[in-house]
C-alpha cells in the first residue's frame, strides 16, 4: 500500500486500485512512480496469477493531473516533462506486456490519459454507469500519450474521430458497443463479474496465458506469414518453459477422458495455491 495506489491480494488475484479518490484518481507523477513500483513488486509473485486494476471512489481515473502532471511539471522545463512522460508511459507499457493477465475494472470516470492503462490491460469490464471521454479537445490539447492510438486500435475510424473531436462522454454500455471494453454490467455486479473472469483465468496454464496475450497483441501488426512464423516460434519457446502442460492437456482428454478442451480447461494445480 502506498499513498496513491492501493492493493489487496486474495485467492490469486491482485486487486490494485488508483487511490486518489478526492482527485478522481487523476495521475500525478507520484502515482505514476508508485504504480510502476507496485506492478514490479507484484509481477512475479507466486501468489498472484491475475492483476485487476480498479479505482477507489467514484472514478477509475480522470486522466492526467492537469495541475501536477501538466502545469507544475511544465514549469520545470523540457527535461521534467519528458521524465514525467516516461514515468507514465513506462507503467502503461509494463502493463501491456505484463507477465500475468490483467483486467481493467472501470468503476467510474475514465478520461484521456486513462485510456493508456485501459489499453494496457488485456481485458476490460466497465460499470454501465461509468463515463468515458477523450476530453483533451475540451481543454485544448490533442489526445496524446497514446490516447489517439488507443482510440484507433479499439474503435472504428468514424467512432474514434467523433470521440476525439467532440469530447463527449459515453457510458459503459456504449463503451462496450464501441469496443473500448469487453462488457458493461451494473456497478453493483462489476466486482463479481471481474472476480469470475479472474477465477477462470487462474484455472489456465500461466505459461500459455502469457504466450497467448503476447501473441494477440503482436500479430495485429504483422503480415500473415510473419505472424505464422512468430506463432510457431512463440509456441516452441513456451514449450521450453513448460513442456508438461500441453502433454498433460492431451493426456487428460485422450487417455483419461476426464475433460473436453472444447468445453473447459484441463485440471492443474495453480501456482498461487502452493
Ligand atoms: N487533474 C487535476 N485535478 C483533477 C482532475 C484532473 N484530471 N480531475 C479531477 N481533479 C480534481 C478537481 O480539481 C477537484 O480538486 P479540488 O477538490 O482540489 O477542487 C477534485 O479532483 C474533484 O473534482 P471535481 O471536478 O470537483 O469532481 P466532480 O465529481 O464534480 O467531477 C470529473 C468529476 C467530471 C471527472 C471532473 O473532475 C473533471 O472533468 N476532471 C477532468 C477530466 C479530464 O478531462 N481529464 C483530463 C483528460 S486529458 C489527459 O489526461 C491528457
Amino acid at each position: 500500500m502506498t499513498k496513491t495506489v492501493a492493493v489487496d491480494v486474495a485467492d490469486g488475484v491482485a486487486w490494485v486500485r488508483f487511490n486518489r479518490p478526492d482527485k478522481r484518481n487523476c495521475m500525478n507523477p507520484a502515482l505514476n512512480r508508485e504504480m510502476m513500483e507496485l506492478l514490479a513488486a507484484l509481477e512475479f509473485r507466486a501468489d498472484v496469477g491475475v492483476l485487476v486494476l480498479g479505482g477507489e471512489g467514484a472514478a477509475w481515473s480522470a486522466g492526467m493531473d492537469l495541475k501536477e502532471f501538466f502545469r507544475e511539471t511544465e514549469a520545470l522545463g523540457l527535461g521534467a516533462m519528458r521524465q514525467a512522460d516516461q514515468e507514465c508511459f513506462g507503467w502503461w507499457r509494463r502493463l501491456r506486456w505484463y507477465q500475468k493477465p490483467t483486467i481493467a475494472m472501470v468503476n467510474g470516470w475514465c478520461f484521456g490519459g486513462g485510456y493508456g492503462p485501459l489499453f494496457g490491460c488485456d481485458l476490460a469490464f466497465a460499470a454501465e454507469e461509468a463515463q468515458f471521454g477523450l476530453s483533451e479537445i475540451n481543454w485544448g490539447i490533442l489526445p496524446g500519450g497514446g490516447a489517439a492510438k488507443v482510440a484507433t486500435e479499439l474503435m472504428s475510424f468514424r467512432r474514434a474521430m467523433y470521440h476525439a473531436l467532440m469530447g463527449e462522454r459515453i457510458d459503459g454500455r456504449t463503451a462496450a458497443e464501441w469496443g473500448l471494453v469487453n462488457e458493461a454490467v451494473p456497478l453493483e455486479q462489476l466486482k463479481t463479474r471481474v472476480a469470475g473472469v479472474a477465477a477462470r483465468l487462474l484455472e489456465k496454464n500461466p505459461v500459455t496465458l502469457k504466450a497467448t496475450k503476447d501473441a494477440i497483441r503482436r500479430v495485429g501488426e504483422m503480415t500473415y506469414d510473419n505472424a505464422e512464423d512468430y506463432l510457431v516460434r512463440a509456441q516452441e519457446a513456451a514449450n521450453s518453459f513448460d513442456d508438461q502442460g500441453r502433454r498433460e492437456g492431451i493426456r487428460q482428454f485422450i487417455d483419461e477422458k476426464s475433460y473436453k478442451p472444447g468445453l473447459g480447461t484441463y485440471a492443474r494445480r495453480p501456482a498461487y495455491a502452493d
